[in-house]
């Protein structure tokens, strides 16, 4: 599925849940004033000041476009593109051509203005769509890549498949963000901090797969798979960042009972105390011609 902006959801999307993420006042305020639109985590060289949390995004996306190692002009899907952040830094850094679907109408819309005020309209198209099932044809794209949002799949497979489906044999697909340890490598107290967050945070793809199964999944949806990456030291200055700046203002919200309304905060505090038990892994797959 794929269309204009505001159209329907099928199959098992919780959208009121995601709009409930994404759409309350204090979680929009936080992305656009403390992470300047990109919704995603950084990557911090060893050597380098943990606190310059802007600088680990590009790096990140710096990551994500050698990653998926395109000649200028390749087109790409970006899954779950939020406001189109990491898109322009393809396109204005890679010189790939990005189409953005986000299930988000207000994502889809705030990303086609940035994209119009970066005159990056020729490079980056965005939609609302479902990463699950798109309607476009078979083959469409040269690389598929994905932020930190397969963690929101309800079924991770079939979102595998949809990207497997959507590349072009010889096709690159990218793969970033958290996954779990599993569950018998962790104390019951972290168990019963990760369960309610994730449910909180709709994040139904962090309970189908972990660090060990993520792999099995991509390549059984046929992808050969070039590299696993346990980037977790990369990601953990950030963390720790993130953690170093919020823990107070979170504190302060919790006491007035106010966190429901202020869930990318309780992202950046929770992650913190989940950090031992959660990995942020770089996936690169290839489509086998
Ligand atoms: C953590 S944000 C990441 C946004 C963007 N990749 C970035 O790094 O700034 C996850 C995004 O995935 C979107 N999303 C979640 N499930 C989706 C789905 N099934 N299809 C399309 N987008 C989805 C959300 O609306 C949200 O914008």
């Amino acid at each position: 599925m794929i269309g204009e902006v505001g159209g329907q959801a099928r199959g098992g999307l919780d959208l009121d849940g995601l709009r409930r993420v994404y759409g309350t006042p204090g979680h929009r305020l936080f992305y656009t004033l403390v992470c300047r639109r990109a919704r995603h985590w950084g990557w911090t060289e060893p050597g380098q000041s943990k606190w310059r949390c802007w600088r680990a995004q590009r790096q990140l996306e710096g990551v994500l476009g050698r990653k998926l190692a395109l000649p200028p002009g390749s087109r790409v899907l970006d899954a779950g593109c939020g406001s189109g952040v990491v898109a322009r830094q393809m396109a204005a850094r890679f010189g790939l051509r990005v189409t953005g679907v986000d299930l988000m109408d207000f994502h889809v819309r705030e990303a086609r203005r940035l994209s119009a005020r970066a005159a990056l309209e020729e490079r980056t198209a965005f939609a609302w769509g479902d990463f699950h099932e798109l309607d476009l044809p078979a083959g469409s794209f040269d690389g598929v890549y994905s932020m930190e949002t397969l963690c929101h799949a309800h079924d991770p497979a079939r979102a595998l498949a949809e990207f497997h489906r959507l590349l072009r044999p010889g096709g690159r697909l990218v793969l970033l963000g958290p996954a779990a340890v599993p569950r018998a490598e962790m104390p019951d107290t972290q168990q019963a901090l990760l369960d309610p967050y994730l449910d909180a945070m709709v994040l139904p793809g962090a309970r189908r797969y972990t660090t060990r199964t993520l792999g099995g999944l991509i390549t059984g949806a046929g992808f050969r798979l070039e590299e696993e990456l346990d980037a977790t030291p990369y990601y953990l200055p950030t963390t720790e960042a993130l953690y170093g700046y919020f823990r107070l203002p979170y504190a302060v919200l919790r006491r007035l009972g106010a966190t429901e309304h202020w869930l990318g905060l309780r992202s950046t505090v929770e992650m913190y105390e989940l950090r031992h038990h959660i990995a942020w892994m770089v996936h690169t797959a290839v489509k086998e011609g």
